[in-house]
């Protein structure tokens, strides 16, 4: 018997569309306009304190890299787990974008002691109480990590993909890895291959070995769960837009705001550990030597709070159904707009930002 699964009818539906010289809904906004700047608000905050201040639908990608209360510092310490993240989960739902993306960063702790959580934990409260759906879920098998005598030494982390609706967005030519020069040549010769696919490069798959940091890493700035930028770049870079919005509550080391500047998003940052700031200002610090010369870093500006500066307040959500039913008021014809000209275009006062 075939395989049933929704996630190859959703294959098939997709090959066929392709087939048909079609595109899905959510590739159709891959060429978002170019805007001249982007804002950063970086906040003190607990989670759900942050995300009751934000509006509904207004955030293309939610980074979450969470505390599983396994005492690996002072903050991961919660009496029911799967309560307190049930609260910060809803919330995440409902400010996404129909088009928005929620990352999971977790792994498989069940064996730690009573009352902790992990990504099973997160994946059941989804399974049982949201409507998005899993994408997928991505192992990231890093090479470098601790010894270990009583089980196999563990090497991956998974990272939860969720979807908000169908039309979650996804671009797959952004993250794209080339072919090795011998290999390309082989596939232009191939006659089943499509040339213009080959030079694409090949989907990097949902098992990504990348590094994890080690503790000299050039990159650190202190925090002792800092994540790789190259595992936020792929994500950032496949799962929002550039001039959509990146959210990070769990944000840490800033990662997420560094990467979000240097890939053309704007973003909210927010951490409990005030810290968060300083950690920030050396992540600035680092991109600017990283790249050399500042003007190949994107223009952006620092907001220290949520204020109507930023986009998430002072404009119209960016999302699909928005890019695909601008309609021109002088012919009356609908036209594909790029986000960031329904985001100039449609300023929204009702979307005010916390006093
Ligand atoms: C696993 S770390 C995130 C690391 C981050 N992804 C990075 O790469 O740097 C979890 C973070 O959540 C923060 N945190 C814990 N409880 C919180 C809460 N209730 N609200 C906001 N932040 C919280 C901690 O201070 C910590 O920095």
């Amino acid at each position: 018997m075939g395989n049933r699964s929704h996630k190859n009818a959703g294959h098939m539906g997709m090959n066929a569309l392709r087939k048909r010289g079609g595109v899905h809904s959510s590739e159709r906004i891959t060429q978002a306009g170019v805007h001249d700047k982007t804002f950063h608000s970086a906040v003190t905050s607990d989670c759900l304190e942050l995300l009751r201040q934000l509006p509904d639908e207004s955030i293309q990608l939610i980074v979450c890299d969470p505390p599983y209360n396994i005492q690996l510092a002072h903050w991961d310490s919660h009496q029911d787990y799967l309560a307190w993240a049930s609260g910060w989960l809803r919330e995440a739902e409902r400010v996404l974008a129909p088009t928005g993306n929620l990352v999971l960063f977790g792994g498989l702790q069940y064996q730690a002691e009573a009352g902790s959580g992990d990504l099973l934990t997160l994946i059941y409260d989804m399974r049982k109480n949201s409507a998005m759906r899993l994408a997928n879920l991505i192992v990231w098998n890093y090479p470098n990590g601790m010894s270990a005598q009583r089980f196999f030494a563990n090497r991956h982390e998974e990272i939860a993909w969720f979807g908000k609706t169908s039309k979650y967005y996804f671009d797959l030519d952004s993250v794209r890895e080339p072919y090795d020069e011998e290999t390309k040549a082989a596939y232009m010769k191939d006659k089943r291959l499509k040339p213009e696919s080959v030079k694409k490069g090949r989907n990097p798959t949902n098992v990504w070995r990348m590094s994890r940091l080690n503790g000299n890493s050039k990159e650190r700035v202190g925090h002792p769960t800092q994540k790789p930028r190259e595992v936020i770049k792929r994500i950032v870079r496949a799962l929002s837009f550039p001039g959509s919005v990146v959210l990070d509550y769990f944000a840490g080391s800033g990662i997420t705001t560094r990467v979000a500047i240097e890939e053309g998003r704007h973003s909210i940052s927010g951490d409990a550990d005030p810290i968060l700031h300083e950690y920030l200002g050396k992540q600035l610090s680092l991109m600017q030597e990283d790249t050399g010369l500042l003007s190949r870093v994107p223009k952006y500006e620092l907001l220290k709070k949520l204020s109507s500066d930023h986009p998430v307040f002072g404009r119209t959500v960016i999302s699909l159904r928005d890019t695909l039913e601008v309609m021109d008021p002088q012919t009356g014809v609908s036209r594909m707009t790029s986000p960031y000209n329904v985001w100039a275009a449609l300023p929204n006062p009702a979307r005010k930002p916390p006093p």
